[in-house]
């Protein structure tokens, strides 16, 4: 089976390539033998995990589905794992284009992404839940409290503001990092982060979920811990399911106190999930037995508890012929 994998140089798509180029039959040979990784970026690192490589369209590009479609037949797969948050909604709109090309895509459903994508409608979708922290306005403002732009990634322009200067100042910097009232001002939630990797099949059934502790982030997880966590897992699948998602998401939650409390909804893979993978459980997978509508065994849905990751960079060294071009 030929496999499409986009985002292949973001930390999503690498820990997907990997994962799939790791699996193996019990005679040790791979179990998907071609993953086409794609990116806009000819130096994406993916692109050279991957065992073939092409150019993507960005996705800002006017037809970009009809482009991903010429693509996705070029490289003769039959499957497209999108791991790239701004594609999903338009992959999502456009099932049927490549249902009719015979090509599987393994996306959630249209409403979910776009409940999960904005997390001022996340949070608006939750409102009353115990688990939804406040939203705030510029009157009813409680401090400390927290800024973030509605859809943004990495931390980026998250700030923690103490008083109404700070508020004024940082508010004035993402507006204009980020458009003008882009961004949402809410509780400043304190805690242990959890990023939590579950799996919904297509009726939405949450079938798993992986709680892991945040032990240091830059953007995505540098170290973490696969931690049990009951209340986290039964909050985390609640939210996963009340969304409707299908396939794979990741909820980040704040056990803060006695409570839990949502941080954010990504409605596809995560940055590390790789850790997984080396507790028993794989994601990527397991995504694909899904949307191939496989039955999915219980002892798949398994995982080790405890387990450790602590993440370092690597370079691929790249001789100018190699470059994709
Ligand atoms: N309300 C909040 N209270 C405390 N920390 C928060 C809050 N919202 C976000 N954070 C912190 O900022 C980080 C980035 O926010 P998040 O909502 O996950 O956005 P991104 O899409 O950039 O990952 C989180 O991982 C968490 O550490
Ligand atoms: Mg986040």
């Amino acid at each position: 089976m030929r496999i499409m994998v986009t985002g292949a140089g973001g930390p999503a798509g690498v820990c997907v390539i990997k994962s799939l180029t790791a699996m193996r039959n019990r005679d040790g040979s791979r179990l998907y033998k071609t993953i086409v990784g794609v990116d806009t970026n000819p130096l994406g690192s993916g692109l050279y995990l991957s065992d073939e490589a092409l150019l993507a369209p960005r996705v800002d590009t006017k037809d970009f589905i009809h482009l991903m479609l010429k693509l996705a037949k070029k490289a003769r797969v039959s499957m497209i794992i999108p791991t790239v948050e701004e594609e999903l909604i338009h992959f999502a709109r456009n099932m049927d284009i490549f249902e009719k090309a015979g090509i599987v895509v393994t996306v959630s459903n249209a409403k979910s992404l776009l409940a999960s994508n904005d997390k001022l409608k996340t949070y608006r979708h939750f409102r009353g839940k115990r688990f939804c922290p406040e939203i705030y306005s510029n009157s009813t403002v409680k401090f400390p409290a927290a800024i973030k732009p509605m859809d943004s990634r990495g931390g980026r322009g998250f700030f923690k503001v103490e008083n109404r200067d700070e508020l004024k100042t940082l508010l004035a910097r993402n507006d204009r990092e980020f458009g003008k009232g882009k961004s949402l001002i809410m509780e400043f939630v304190p805690g242990v982060e959890y990023s939590t990797y579950g799996i919904s099949d297509l009726k939405g059934k949450a079938l798993a979920v992986v709680p892991v502790k945040r032990l240091e982030a830059h953007g995505t997880s540098t170290k973490a811990q696969i931690v049990r966590n009951s209340k986290v897992e039964k909050v985390a699948k609640e939210i996963a399911e009340s969304l409707g998602l299908q396939g794979p998401w990741n909820v980040q939650l704040m056990e803060s106190g006695s409570d839990v409390k949502l941080i954010e909804v990504n409605p596809r893979f995560a940055g590390t999930v790789i850790l997984p993978d080396h507790a028993g459980i794989h994601f990527p997978h397991l995504t694909i037995k899904l949307f191939l509508g496989q039955r999915i065994l219980g002892k798949e849905l398994k995982c080790r508890m405890g387990v450790y990751m602590t993440r370092y960079s690597e370079e691929k060294i790249l001789a100018p012929n190699q470059i994709v071009s």
